[in-house]
C-alpha cells in the first residue's frame, strides 16, 4: 500500500466551524445506551417521534401526486399551485404577496441556508439572536460569514434587546435574523418589538430574515406575518410544513421574499442558487397547497396540547430548587436556566443529567448562551405523564449535581 493511499484524506477547514449541538450530542446518548440505561430524547423538535400524527388529507395528497405520476423534478421554484398557496397565506397574515416571489423549499432550512449564501460574502456580518436555532451559526461558518450576536433578555421573558442590535449595525451587515416565536426559548415577540425590527432593516437597508416556522404554534392561536407591521421593510419570510402541519420528514417547506424593489436582485439570486439544486421533493409540493388550503383544526388540538405541557413544565421546573425557566408562550421549548456553581458548564449539567438518568436535553451554549450561565433547553412533546417522570428525573439529579455529589 503506498503512503499516498494510505493517509487520511483531508477535509475542508469549513467543516470545523459547522456545530449543531442538538444533533452532536446524540453520539453522548447512544453510549449511555449501549451502557444499557433507557434514553428520553429531549433533544429534538420532532412531534411525530413523540406520537403526533401528520393530517390524513395532507398524506393523500403526496400518495395521490405519486400514484397521479408527479415523480418527475418540479420546477425548482416549486409548482405554481403551491406558490398560490403559499402567497396566499402570506398576503392572508398581512404580507402582501405573489407567487412570482415564492420559492418552495427543502424545509425552512433550505430557504435558510438559500437566502444567507445569497446574500453574504465571507467577512460579512449577520445579526442573530442568542439564544439561536444554531442552524444559523453554522451555515455562517460555512460560507465564512460572522454570525454578530445580539441579545435576548431572558429577564423580559426572553425579548430583543433593541439598543443591542441597532449598536451592532455595521457597513458589513447583511441580514438580521429574527426568530419568532422563537426556538429555543418559546418566546412571542409583541407588536412595538416587531415594529422596531421592521424599522432596524428598513432604514438601516437590510434585509429581515423572519423564521415564522412556529407562527401557528403560539398557543394563543396563529400570529400575524412579522412584515404585517411594515410590508415595504426588507424581509424574507420561511416557514414549513414540518412543525405546525406535523410533517418534519418530508423536507417541505417554503420562502417567499417581500414586495419591496430593493430585494428583487436577492429573489434573483435566491433563484438562480435554486435552480442548481433542480427542486424540493416533489409530491410533498402538493402536500403544500393540502395543508394550507385544506382543514387545519389539527392545530387547534396540537396547540391545546402543547400550552398544557408547557404549564406542566413551567410548574414542575421553578419547582426545582436552583432551576428558574421563563413561561414559553409558543411552540415546543423551554430554556430554563440551573444556577451552576462557579468553574461548572452547561455541558457537565447536562451530560451529567443524561449518565445519571438517561435523560437527553441540549446545553445553552449549544444555541450560543454562555456555558457558564447553565441554560438548557428541554422540549416538551412528550406526554404529561412522561414529563411527570423526567421532571422527577430532573429534580433528583439537580438537587444531587448542585450538593456537589455528581461533579
Ligand atoms: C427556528 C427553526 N427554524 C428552522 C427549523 C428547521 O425546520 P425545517 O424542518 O422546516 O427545515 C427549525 C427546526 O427545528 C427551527 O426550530
Amino acid at each position: 500500500m503506498s503512503t499516498r493511499t494510505a493517509s487520511a484524506i483531508p477535509v475542508a477547514s469549513r467543516v470545523g466551524g459547522f456545530t449543531y449541538a442538538i444533533r452532536n450530542i446524540v453520539m453522548e446518548a447512544r453510549k449511555v445506551e449501549a451502557a444499557g440505561r433507557k434514553v428520553r430524547y429531549l433533544n429534538i423538535g420532532d412531534p411525530i417521534i413523540f406520537g403526533f400524527r401528520t393530517p390524513a388529507h395532507m398524506v393523500e395528497a403526496v400518495e395521490r401526486a405519486i400514484r397521479d405520476g408527479h415523480n418527475g423534478y418540479a420546477p425548482s421554484v416549486g409548482i405554481l399551485p403551491a406558490r398560490e398557496a403559499v402567497a396566499a397565506e402570506c398576503s392572508s397574515r398581512g404580507m402582501p404577496m405573489s407567487p412570482d416571489r415564492v420559492i418552495i423549499t427543502s424545509g425552512t432550512s433550505e430557504g435558510i441556508e438559500l437566502a444567507l449564501t445569497t446574500l453574504a460574502e465571507s467577512g460579512d456580518e449577520v445579526l442573530v439572536p442568542t439564544p439561536t436555532y444554531p442552524l444559523y451559526t453554522a451555515v455562517l461558518a460555512k460560507i465564512g460569514a460572522q454570525a454578530v450576536f445580539y441579545r435576548t433578555d431572558v429577564t423580559r421573558g426572553w425579548q430583543p434587546d433593541i439598543d443591542h442590535i441597532r449598536s451592532l449595525v455595521s457597513p458589513r451587515t447583511r441580514a438580521l435574523v429574527v426568530i419568532d416565536p422563537n426556538n429555543p426559548t418559546g418566546a412571542t415577540y409583541p407588536l412595538d418589538t416587531r415594529r422596531a425590527l421592521l424599522d432596524i432593516a428598513d432604514t438601516n437597508n437590510i434585509p429581515l430574515l423572519a423564521d415564522e416556522v412556529y407562527a401557528d404554534l403560539a398557543f394563543d392561536g396563529p400570529v400575524a406575518a412579522l412584515a404585517a407591521q411594515n410590508a415595504d421593510a426588507p424581509v424574507i419570510t420561511f416557514s414549513s410544513l414540518s412543525k405546525a402541519y406535523l410533517a418534519p420528514g418530508w423536507r417541505s417547506g417554503w420562502m417567499a421574499v417581500g414586495r419591496t424593489a430593493r430585494l428583487d436582485d436577492v429573489l434573483a439570486g435566491i433563484k438562480k442558487l435554486a435552480d442548481g439544486r433542480l427542486c424540493s421533493t416533489g409530491p410533498m409540493e402538493y402536500a403544500i397547497v393540502a395543508a394550507l388550503t385544506g382543514d387545519r383544526s389539527h392545530q387547534a388540538t396540537f396547540r391545546a396540547a402543547l400550552r398544557e405541557r408547557a404549564l406542566l413544565t413551567h410548574k414542575r421546573l421553578n419547582a426545582i430548587d436552583g432551576i428558574s425557566s421563563v413561561m414559553p408562550s409558543a411552540a415546543f421549548y423551554a430554556m430554563p436556566k440551573v444556577a451552576l456553581p462557579h468553574g461548572v458548564t452547561d455541558a457537565d449539567y447536562v451530560l451529567g443529567l443524561l449518565r445519571a438518568t438517561g435523560v437527553l436535553c441540549v446545553y445553552g451554549s449549544g444555541f450560543g448562551t454562555d456555558p457558564a450561565d447553565g441554560f438548557f433547553r428541554v422540549v416538551f412533546l412528550a406526554s404529561p405523564t412522561e414529563l411527570s417522570t423526567i421532571y422527577d428525573l430532573i429534580a433528583d439529579f439537580t438537587q444531587d449535581f448542585l450538593a456537589g455529589r455528581r461533579r
